[in-house]
């Protein structure tokens, strides 16, 4: 019992040691209790219609997370300390992610895909929602391996899922990310232009625990939302309505009028000529959730802002390494259409 204890206060205090509290709209180094008066701006919570009845496994709890049980105070927004040396490797992995990307197409050497993406670019989507399963795989080096939900328009997309990926979080730990591409910049996360945090008590880099085994599964649900009202892209990952960032029209040429794509799957990323690390649960495609990887719940929002089951899917992967097996719909309520996706890895190369 007490050896538990001990452990939980020290995953605590590394977490109150790793974020400052800044303001929603990030000026960053203005003093706290300035801007603790600040309000901050509320979003009336637009929820898309048509039931997404499901709730993922692990119900985000702050207490869990915080000392003191609820996060930064109002108007503040946890937003990871940030040293010289982790914006060089925050530089670097975005250079690793952001190169050249097709969707349903290879054309990055290094990085791998085992994906499922909608094929009508003529839809408009108004976003895109599924409950990911969420694993640990083992990456070295500058490897990483995700599983995502990613929409685009033209030059511009955003991605949001899990990460192991040490170059950017300096840790093997499964944490949430975004990743925000426009014609003039992509980052992670608030590095650069991108998502507006707007949530005190939930980090963008949140660590993602616990992890899937064979016996149990824990899974998140993630939700890319347009809002038809202002243009804004906003970003859910809970049970609950809360928001938990947005992207202001703005930033955008193409996506600010929605996306015509939409996709999710695993991206992994290896050097060349370096054995490339498991996707998902590491395991190649067995058709059942108890040891592959899974979407459940694939879903797009439509023109009038219904959350429907995604169709016309196609899937893609582009080395054996990695499979996905695009189910469709299942017809079973805690599936629905469900996607399986992973692979050992240990691609070398052609
Ligand atoms: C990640 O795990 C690998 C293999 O266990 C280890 O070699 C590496 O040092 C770890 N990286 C970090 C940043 O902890
Ligand atoms: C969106 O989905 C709802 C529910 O299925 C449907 O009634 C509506 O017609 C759809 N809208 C569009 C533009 O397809």
């Amino acid at each position: 019992m007490a050896r538990t204890r001990s452990v939980v206060l020290l995953v605590l205090f590394t977490l109150f040691l790793s974020f400052s509290c800044n303001g929603v709209f990030g000026n960053r180094g203005i003093h706290i209790n300035k801007l603790a008066k600040k309000t901050i701006q509320v979003i009336p919570p637009s929820q898309p219609k048509g039931s997404i009845d499901q709730k993922s496994s692990p119900q985000f709890n702050p207490s869990n997370f915080w000392l003191n049980g609820k996060g930064c105070p109002d108007g503040l927004v946890p937003i990871r300390r940030t040293t010289k040396d982790d914006l060089k490797r925050a530089k670097l992995a975005t250079e690793i992610h952001a190169s050249k990307y097709n969707p349903l197409t290879t054309d990055k050497h290094g990085t791998h895909y085992a994906i499922v993406g909608t094929t009508d670019t003529n839809t408009k989507y108004h976003g895109g929602y599924a409950i990911i399963s969420v694993y640990n795989p083992t990456v070295v080096g500058t490897q990483y391996s995700s599983g995502r939900i990613k929409v685009q328009n033209g030059p511009d997309s955003i991605e949001v899922g899990w990460t192991v990926n040490p170059t950017l979080y300096k840790d093997n730990r499964t944490r949430l990310y975004t990743f925000t591409k426009t014609a003039n910049s992509a980052c992670f996360n608030t590095l650069c232009n991108s998502i507006k945090p707007v949530r005190p008590d939930m980090p963008l880099d949140m660590v993602l625990e616990p992890v899937s085994t064979i016996n149990d599964k824990y899974d998140y649900n993630f939700m890319l939302f347009w809002d038809s009202a202002n243009g804004n892209w906003r970003l859910k990952v809970d049970n609950d309505a809360r928001e938990l960032g947005f992207w202001p029209k703005n930033i955008f040429t193409a996506l600010g009028d929605g996306a015509n794509y939409v996709e999710w799957g695993g991206e992994v990323y290896s050097p060349p000529d370096f054995p490339s690390p498991p996707m998902g649960s590491g395991s190649s495609i067995l058709e059942t959730t108890r040891y592959d990887a899974y979407f459940r719940l694939i879903k797009t929002i439509n023109e009038t802002d219904y959350a429907v089951n995604a169709v016309g899917t196609k899937a893609f992967s582009d080395v054996n390494q990695y499979q996905v097996k695009d189910e469709g719909d299942t017809g079973e309520a805690y599936f629905q259409h469900l996607v399986l996706f992973g692979g050992p890895g240990g691609y070398t190369g052609p």
